[in-house]
């Protein structure tokens, strides 16, 4: 197959920033996707409707002019978000989940949630009237191992959780280990999970080494969750790829600039969105799998988000495609994920 039409994607887990770095970030975005679900860890957090309201208005006055994108807005989950909130988020029409950061877990987390249980009434307004909660899933406690993170919080946290709300729609947001998948592949009830392509192309190797195995630390890799051993890589594709409707396309695309990224103290986040689809179909077809793209970045997300397909088509050709060794971003520049390599996709319209 060297073509591949598909319906337009959507990206269902999306970092845009504001101002300048979303002014520089967007237009990627938009390239490809017709919707996105735009995290709300700004700096403050977008933690009301009237403050999605706001930012909403700043994405849309940023696409790029003949571009159409729409933004689907969150709230940013607090230990003190009223049940009123969840309400006004529904009614607005454009908030379309919650997204739960346990507090200090990653960028811009401090005022996330400290403990589940003071968000009993936030979770039973979203249960009722069917708003989604979008987890971030990794324990934060320091004598927990980074890389275990993420299984330790799906047996303390998550099961619990969806034991107490079984019909509380929620979405495993950029799984990354072998335990995620096969939970949210046999769990009972309304739950789905995003994948990153990150996650579908590297395992942890990719952060101490170049991919002809010359070692070095590698910060452009570093992304919370962090990248896993290969046997997660290899589960992580599997789900992606078997045509489950509970999987669907989610970037985590992070921007940081290149000064924050390679630092004593580098923040975490792979800058993707740039040729998002494109590493989406390289992993899809060393898999043998393309046929399962479509499925996977267009169709499951909206049907498990309840809003309609949408109507535009993309097409990737087999062709080689440069990534710059970087991209503007605000008075600084963001090194995007495989920089100065070549990828195997290109889109053509
Ligand atoms: C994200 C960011 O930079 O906002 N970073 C990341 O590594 N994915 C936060 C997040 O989604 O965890
Ligand atoms: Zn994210």
């Amino acid at each position: 197959m060297d073509t591949l039409t598909l319906t337009r994607p959507d990206d269902w887990h999306l970092h845009l920033r504001d101002g300048p770095a979303l002014a520089a970030v967007l237009p990627h975005t938009a390239r490809q996707f017709a919707r996105a679900i735009v995290m709300p860890n700004l700096r403050p957090p977008v933690t009301t409707t009237a403050k999605a309201r706001d930012y909403r208005d700043r994405i849309l006055a940023a696409v790029p002019a003949g571009a159409k994108f729409e933004p689907l807005m969150t709230l940013y989950l607090t230990d003190n978000t009223p049940a009123d909130e969840i309400l006004r988020a529904r009614d607005s029409g454009f908030v379309h989940g919650v997204k739960l950061y346990p507090a200090g877990a990653t960028t811009n987390s401090d005022s996330g949630v400290t403990d589940v249980g003071r968000c009993t009434g936030a979770f039973e307004a979203m249960q009722r009237v069917g708003m989604p909660l979008l987890v971030h899933g990794e324990v934060t406690h320091g004598q927990v191992d980074v890389f275990d993170r993420e299984r330790v919080f799906l047996d303390e946290v998550m099961r619990p959780l969806r034991r107490d709300f079984p019909a509380l729609k929620m979405v495993f947001e950029h799984i990354t280990t072998k335990e995620a998948a096969e939970y949210v592949r046999d769990a009972d009830g309304p739950i789905g999970a995003t994948i990153t392509a990150h996650h579908l192309l590297f395992n942890r190797n990719a952060l101490f080494m170049t991919a002809d195995g010359r070692a070095g630390m590698r910060p452009h890799y570093y992304c919370l969750p962090v990248l896993k051993r290969e046997e997660h890589r290899q589960a992580l594709l599997t789900a992606a790829t078997s045509g489950n409707p509970r999987f669907f396309l989610g970037t985590d695309s992070a921007p940081h600039s290149r000064g924050d990224k390679e630092n004593a103290c580098g923040c975490a986040g792979c800058y993707t969105a740039a040729f998002a689809l494109e590493l989406y179909a390289e992993a899809f077809d060393a898999a043998g799998a393309l046929h399962r793209l479509e499925g996977f970045a267009s169709i499951h997300g909206p049907d498990f988000y309840g809003l309609p397909r949408n109507a535009g088509k993309l097409t990737l050709t087999r062709s080689a495609c440069q990534v710059p060794a970087e991209l503007p971003f605000g008075e600084h520049s963001i090194v995007p994920l495989r920089a100065g390599e070549s990828l195997a996709w290109s889109l053509t319209a």
